[in-house]
Formats: structure tokens, C-alpha cells, sequence
């Protein structure tokens, strides 16, 4: 049977500058990182996954399309363009107000591609979690140097998978350090996925395998750092595990159930 399920997506790009208009095309590169990371299709997975851990990654069985009709029932391509004055802070909701609305959130992955203010050093992007389906500001917020592989994407973040791992928050899925970046054993240091090592904060850059530097239990394979919810470099995440596999499920057969009618 066909377990393999279909997301619409609608891009909302906001830009001051044309060059911050991203073209189609690099559009399109997001859509076709998404759609290799998420069916396990990601040509770097046998280079950058070790083969300890291949055998628990997993084909997350879940495609994502560009929308073809607006909420109305009208013809779209999927991407809606806006000029707007001023840059997107973490956790406002200018993108909202100044920008372009959310197309229902609970039939659309509703994404912006705007331009961050760059006072929170490491904020690439943000999403919101299953807890907030449906909400006026549902979906996930990108900054246009951090999104697709081409025109104004930026390295180390320039293959695609800041939106890789939003999109996994989107879907229910937490860091491997759960909410508690520093108490390992804690209740809120826990992901809710078992087959994810629970690690004391994230990894950075390109890690070399095996890692225990932040792991809460020394083993011999060490941290799965090369996790698409950790925080290494694009060119050094590869990977979901089954068990956040299991967990997205239960997000699309619960608060997240609506995107598939
Ligand atoms: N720091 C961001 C977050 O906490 C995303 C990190 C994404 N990492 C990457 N290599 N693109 O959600
Ligand atoms: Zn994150
Ligand atoms: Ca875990």
C-alpha cells in the first residue's frame, strides 16, 4: 500500500530588494531538497550518514507540492510576492501584518521567505510546532540567505536544510537535547524519539564520527550529530531516524491531519 503522503506548500516570498525576490527557481531548489530529505533520496546520505546508523534512517514517506489552488479555489503557482519596508525579527509577527497572511494553515504548509534582522546570531529560520496548528501565524519563517541551494543562499547554510529541520519541527519534531540544552537525565531533556541519543545542547560545523563530546551516555557510535534537528552544518546532516519517523506520523494522523483532506 501507498503510505506516502502529499503536503501542499505556499511560499510567500517579502522582499525589499529585487535581490532579495528570489527567483522561482530557487524556490524550486527547496522544494527538491525537501522532496530528496524527506523520501531519504538525499545523495550525501551514504557519504555523510556512518553505516552504524544507516540502518535506522528513515524514508519519512512525505512529498511536498507547490499549491495549485488558493484557498478560493482559484489557479496558483504556489508562491505569492510582496514588497514590504522593514526586516522580520524572531518571533514577531511583521511578516504577518506587513507581509502576506497565512493561506488556511490547516490545509497549507504556509512558508515566508523574508529577510531576518541579524541581532539573533544563529536564527536562520523559525517554525512553529504541531501545538500551534491552525494559528494565524502557523508555518515556518526563512530568511532568504538560509533557503534553496542557488541565487542568494549562503553557505555553510546553502543546500537547503534550514528548512529541512524547520519543517521536521513543523512536524512535531524537537532537537535531540529536548527543551533542556544543558541537564542531561532531565524530564525536558528528552525529544520523545528513543532512537535519537539524548545529547546535553547541539552539535556545530562538521563533526568527526564517533562524537560522545555532548552526548548525555558515552557509547561507542556515539551522537547522531549528523541528524537533520541538530544544529550542524547543511553539507553535514543527512539524516531522520525511524522513531522521529514514528512520531511525524502521529502528528499527520493527529493535530496536523487536516493538511491531507
Ligand atoms: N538554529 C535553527 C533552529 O534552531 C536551525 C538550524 C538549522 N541548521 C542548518 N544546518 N541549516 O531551529
Ligand atoms: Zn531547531
Ligand atoms: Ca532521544
Amino acid at each position: 500500500t501507498n503510505t506516502v503522503i502529499t503536503i501542499p506548500v505556499v511560499f510567500h516570498v517579502l522582499y525589499k530588494n529585487p535581490n532579495q525576490n528570489i527567483s522561482d527557481a530557487q524556490i524550486q531548489s527547496q522544494l527538491d531538497v525537501l522532496n530528496r530529505d524527506y523520501r531519504k533520496l538525499n545523495t550525501d546520505f551514504s557519504a555523510v550518514v556512518p553505516s552504524v546508523f544507516q540502518g535506522i534512517s528513515a524514508d519519512m514517506e512525505i512529498v511536498f507540492c507547490k499549491a495549485t489552488k488558493t484557498p478560493s479555489g482559484a489557479t496558483t503557482t504556489g508562491i505569492v510576492r510582496k514588497s514590504i519596508a522593514s526586516s522580520v525579527s524572531f518571533g514577531d509577527s511583521y511578516y504577518l501584518a506587513a507581509g502576506d497572511p497565512a493561506w488556511d494553515p490547516t490545509k497549507y504548509l504556509n512558508v515566508w521567505v523574508g529577510i531576518l534582522n541579524g541581532d539573533y546570531n544563529g536564527i536562520l529560520g523559525w517554525a512553529y510546532l504541531p501545538d500551534q496548528a491552525g494559528q494565524a501565524w502557523d508555518g515556518f519563517v526563512c530568511d532568504y540567505r538560509y533557503f534553496g541551494t542557488t541565487g542568494t543562499a549562503t553557505a555553510p547554510f546553502n543546500l537547503g536544510r534550514t528548512c529541512t529541520h524547520e519543517i521536521g519541527h513543523y512536524l512535531g519534531l524537537d532537537h535531540p537535547w529536548g527543551e533542556d540544552d544543558s541537564l542531561c537525565g532531565s524530564a525536558s531533556n528528552d525529544d520523545g524519539v528513543a532512537d535519537t541519543p539524548a545529547t546535553n545542547g547541539p552539535y556545530f560545523e562538521c563533526p568527526t564520527f564517533p562524537s560522545n563530546e555532548f552526548a548525555c551516555t558515552a557509547t561507542p557510535n556515539g551522537s547522531i550529530f549528523m541528524n537533520y534537528m541538530d544544529y550542524v552544518n547543511d553539507a553535514c546532516m543527512a539524516m531522520f531516524t525511524n522513531g522521529q519517523k514514528a512520531l511525524v506520523q502521529n502528528t499527520m494522523s493527529g493535530p496536523r491531519a487536516s493538511l491531507l483532506t
